[in-house]
């Protein structure tokens, strides 16, 4: 962990913004030496029976900005999410900032721009986003250096997200009580995921864990809050000490039972594209739904 700029005595002001749509949990990560702050993975709100696309969630999170007079640097997308529309493009254009992503977002649009039949306009470069984070790639919130790890397995660009003491982990973890995300997706990998799981548990046991999703396992109230300690302790997959194997065995039974994610197909064409949703030959915003293709 020396190679990673981690300060623990560093503690930004953390907001949530819970979805509950798509069980996301959105979040405004503050600078405590300025009033300078990032986003972590905006939600849009779809109704996609009805082709229709709105933006409460991320109105909120904008008027949460401006009413406390705050400078918005970054908007971090922990992924290429299949759940969720980002609302990256929306805020940007209201508050400014960059918008950054795993730099394995071009193996994304690869494998998706065939599926969609994207044509040479969609471009594969990664070119939408402002920065495209390495492992280990460092950036500032005002004072505070922030820096993103390179967690592969659910897909092959996850990061996670590193503030301060706060650690925003994406699709890797669940609460420990939920265990841990699917790793079934194109490119995904559940042994990968479990090596990357341990290198997010190998952060100090006091790091402070936020989640991207919550469904309330067992009838519990929706959670997004924990630490190192208490994954490495308790979480139902990977806590405890469980083994490679087992975990492995584990989550690729589960993976081949689970359903699709119900926003899937938008979800995708719009993310590989930061958030922008996609335009027909008229110039019209149009989603496409490929057949037995995914
Ligand atoms: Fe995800």
């Amino acid at each position: 962990m020396s190679q990673y700029p981690i300060s623990m005595e560093v503690t930004p002001d953390v907001t949530a913004f819970f979805d509950p749509a798509t069980n996301t949990i959105s979040y405004v990560v503050k600078d405590p030496a300025s009033k300078a702050c990032a986003v972590v993975d905006s939600v849009m709100d779809i109704d996609y029976a009805a082709g229709r696309i709105t933006s409460e969630n991320a109105d909120k999170i904008i008027t949460f900005i401006q009413d406390n007079g705050l400078e918005l640097a970054w908007q971090i997308e922990t992924h290429v999410h299949a759940d969720h529309l980002s609302a990256a493009p929306y805020i940007q254009e209201k508050l400014g900032g960059k918008v950054g992503v795993g730099q394995n977002i071009t193996m994304i649009q690869d494998v998706f721009g065939k599926i969609f039949n994207e044509g040479t306009e969609f471009q594969r470069d990664g070119s939408q986003f402002d920065r495209l984070f390495k492992e280990g790639g460092v950036y500032q919130v005002g004072e505070m250096t922030c820096f993103a790890m390179h967690t592969p397995g659910h897909t092959p660009a996850c990061m996670v997200h590193v503030m301060g003491n706060a650690a925003f982990v994406g699709d890797t973890l669940f609460m420990p009580d939920g265990g841990s995300a699917r790793a079934d997706f194109p490119g995904g990998c559940a042994a990968e995921l479990y090596d990357s799981i341990q290198r997010v548990l190998a952060l100090p046991d006091e790091m402070r864990l936020f989640m991207c999703h919550d469904y309330g396992p067992n009838g519990r109230d929706i959670q997004w809050e924990t630490t190192v300690a208490e994954e490495k302790a308790a979480n139902i997959h990977v806590g405890g000490g469980k083994s490679k194997d087992e975990f492995v065995k584990f989550r690729t039974e589960r993976d081949a039972v689970l359903d699709m994610p119900k926003l899937i197909i938008p979800s995708l064409q719009v993310n590989m594209r930061a958030g922008e949703v996609p335009v027909d030959e008229h110039g019209d915003p149009m989603l496409k739904v490929p057949v037995n293709k995914i």
